[in-house]
């Protein structure tokens, strides 16, 4: 449906732009200078202390808020898809933030350039509003720039929280932070700080962990690297770029089945479904990554699509104001998620209406902004949102804004374009690779791999594949398998790790003849987001079962290196294995698996979610999951070998 409603947007967008000039998608109801239209009490006459960068930021924008119209104040709580809008619109209703939905680049032009210039194209358009105020353009790095072409793409964050180490997370938060600067972007919507209940779900691979504490230590970490200025050439800034933890609150913690969103003809399972737990374990789960992320200076949270209790979390006031702004004392603002909020209701002016008073602050409209604005400016002329509402929401954004140093430095310097792929952000990348692998199987100690094994036989498809290495939210939304943007596979890492007298050949799907030393299987995943992923069954496919057994008669030893977004289950091949090693989506640099398979670093990584024996197990029940026995999982939380360990002894259960 929102394709669709996406399509249409389009299609209405290029018929009505042909002319030339920008035309707005609907009938504009503002700006006018009508009577309604609430003036500012600052006449423009008095010095404008906002511009001062000498003020604390308080005085600012306090000195700002007071000059601004209703119009200019909605505009600011305003979010739009950048293929929704054409410059001329943000100066004309005031926006206060342009996104890049998932794959959203500069048409034809996914360059550093193409980007810096598109984001350079809003902000002018920003700047030229009667006050000036620069708008923040937000993107979803949630691995690295995923939607620029060439940027270092670094594992997704289930495999750091596999590395489990927060000076790594917080150098990639940092090295992230960099290469979005490089092109005009100074807001990440990440880290997720989910804390997944059930791996069925599509986004567990955007979570660290299925344990409070590594979500929250690893969150905060990323959070300091993106947010931690250096360099600060405006007196008031206290932040490099913007980081978003999200989504608050629960994601991660829905029901199987609740969810009634279907995308692609795939019907959501978990995603944006409801939460069904009492608030203890709701404060005990899920709310500490956020109490820390505040406390470390979080400046913008997302609101989650899923609901509690069959209450959208868009419309939660409880939770957004009382808990989250109140107790926690958030002092930054609430964006919703894309479109979410009509989700509340199927009456735009109720759903506008709730989330504004529940404490939203910036919606993610992202098609019909001339609709919001309209429908919120109505709701406040009658008063159903209080005006004091839209001055909180106002006023935490425009407090990020100049933490920034958006007002003095509307666009990043440009020199940060150098360290897009830079040498030391791909060594960065390869080292957290090598850190993100678990070894989970070992027979005989096969692994680590001799550099001048004879001839190594390497099958699979995600063996030669960064689509594949990378997983959702790269260059595409849902991802996309094949070259789809600079890197190295895993394969080519495999060729330039072994000396001059190893030979290697490739095989997709396993069907060598003759007999090699060594095989090398590297199966799992395609790439998929959201609910698109949420599955019933985590079991490999045929085509990779097929791969296995193909490849196992033709070799002496069998490695099995899993490419994926979460635990499969395998239980049923383990036998054929005499070693497995999970590599999560270690993204672009695939030369860090070879590095390790080859001996020159050691495997340190431990699972950050417990293994399943089988799909029955599924949900596991953390309360009361037994250690050992059939009914345990097949690895634990936290398992994983040194090539040294001898390998588990792995229990003969039936596992349906
Ligand atoms: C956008 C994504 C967004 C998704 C929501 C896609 O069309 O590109 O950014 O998350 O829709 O369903
Ligand atoms: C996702 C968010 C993302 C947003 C913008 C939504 O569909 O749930 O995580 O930030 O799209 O792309």
């Amino acid at each position: 449906m929102r394709r669709v409603l996406f399509f249409l947007t389009i299609v209405i967008f290029l018929l009505t732009s042909c002319g030339g000039t920008p035309t707005p998608l609907a009938t504009p109801a503002v700006p006018s200078s009508t009577a309604a239209s609430a003036p500012a009490s600052t006449p423009e006459s008095q010095p404008a202390l906002y511009t001062d960068p000498s003020q604390p930021i308080e005085t600012r924008v306090q000195d700002l808020l007071s000059r601004m119209t209703l119009e200019e104040k909605i505009g600011q709580m305003t979010q739009v898809e950048k293929n929704s809008i054409q410059p001329a619109d943000v100066t004309k209703y005031f926006i206060g933030s342009v996104l890049s939905g998932g794959g959203g680049s500069p048409d034809g032009n996914n360059t550093v350039a193409g980007w810096y210039g598109m984001v350079n194209g809003y902000q002018q358009a920003a700047l030229q509003t009667r006050l000036g105020i620069p708008m923040i353009y937000g993107v979803d790095a949630v691995h690295g720039h995923g939607n620029l072409k060439g940027a270092t793409i670094f594992s997704q964050q289930i495999g750091l929280g596999a590395a489990h180490n927060p000076e790594l997370v917080e150098a990639i938060g940092r090295a992230t932070a960099e290469e979005m600067l490089a092109t005009g972007v100074p807001w990440n919507f990440a880290p997720v700080v989910a804390v997944p209940q059930d791996i069925r779900w599509g986004r567990t691979y955007e979570s660290y962990a299925e344990n409070t504490e590594l979500v929250t230590t690893l969150s905060v970490a990323y959070l300091k690297g993106m947010q931690t200025p250096t360099g600060v050439t405006t007196p008031g800034q206290s932040l490099f770029a913007l980081a978003t933890p999200k989504h608050f609150l629960g994601d991660g913690g829905t029901a199987w089945g609740t969810s009634i969103q279907n995308i692609f003809d795939h019907p959501y399972q978990l995603d944006q479904g409801d939460m069904q737990v009492d608030e203890a374990a709701v404060r005990a789960l899920y709310l500490p990554p956020y109490k820390a992320a505040v406390d470390a200076g979080a400046m913008s949270i997302m609101v989650s699509f899923s609901s509690w209790n069959g209450t959208k979390m868009h419309a939660q006031k409880y939770l957004l104001t009382d808990v989250l702004k109140g107790e926690l004392g958030f002092d930054g603002f609430l964006v919703s998620d894309w479109q979410a909020i009509d989700q509340i209701s199927s009456n735009y002016k109720t759903a506008v209406v709730t989330s504004i008073n529940a404490g939203l602050d910036m919606v993610m409209v992202p098609y019909d902004y001339v609709t919001f604005i309209k429908t919120l400016k109505q709701a406040v002329d009658k008063g159903d949102v209080p005006i004091a509402r839209i001055d909180d929401a106002v006023r935490r954004i425009l407090t990020a804004k100049f933490a920034l140093g958006l007002f003095e430095n509307p666009m990043p310097d440009p020199a940060w374009q150098a360290t897009v792929r830079s040498d030391e952000h791909l060594a960065l990348a390869r080292d957290a690779v090598r850190q993100s692998l678990v070894l989970l199987k070992n027979e005989g100690g096969v692994l680590p791999l001799a550099k001048d094994t004879p001839l190594i036989y390497v099958a699979g498809a995600a063996a030669d594949d960064i689509g594949r290495q990378c997983g959702g939210w790269t260059i595409d939304w849902q991802g996309k398998e094949g070259a789809i943007t600079p890197g190295t596979t895993i394969l080519e890492g495999i060729e330039a790790a072994v000396s001059a007298a190893a030979k290697v050949e490739y095989k997709k799907l396993g069907q060598f003849e003759g007999m090699a030393d060594i095989g090398i299987a590297v199966i799992g995943e395609k790439p998929y987001t959201e609910g698109v992923g949420d599955e019933a069954t985590l079991a490999l496919s045929a085509t990779d079962v097929n791969t296995l057994n193909n490849l196992r008669p033709h070799v002496a030893r069998l490695i099995v290196v899993i490419v994926s977004g979460r635990p499969l289950v395998l239980t049923d091949q383990l036998l054929q294995m005499d070693a497995l090693v999970a590599a999560w989506l270690p993204g672009t640099e695939g030369q860090g698996v070879a590095d390790v398979l080859f001996g020159d670093f050691a495997f340190t990584g431990k699972l950050p979610y417990s293994w399943p024996r089988a799909d029955s197990q599924l949900p596991f029940d953390f309360a009361t999951l037994p250690t050992d026995g059939c009914d345990a999982p097949l690895f634990p939380y936290g398992y994983g070998l040194d090539a040294k360990d001898a390998s588990p002894v792995i229990l003969d259960c039936a596992n349906d």
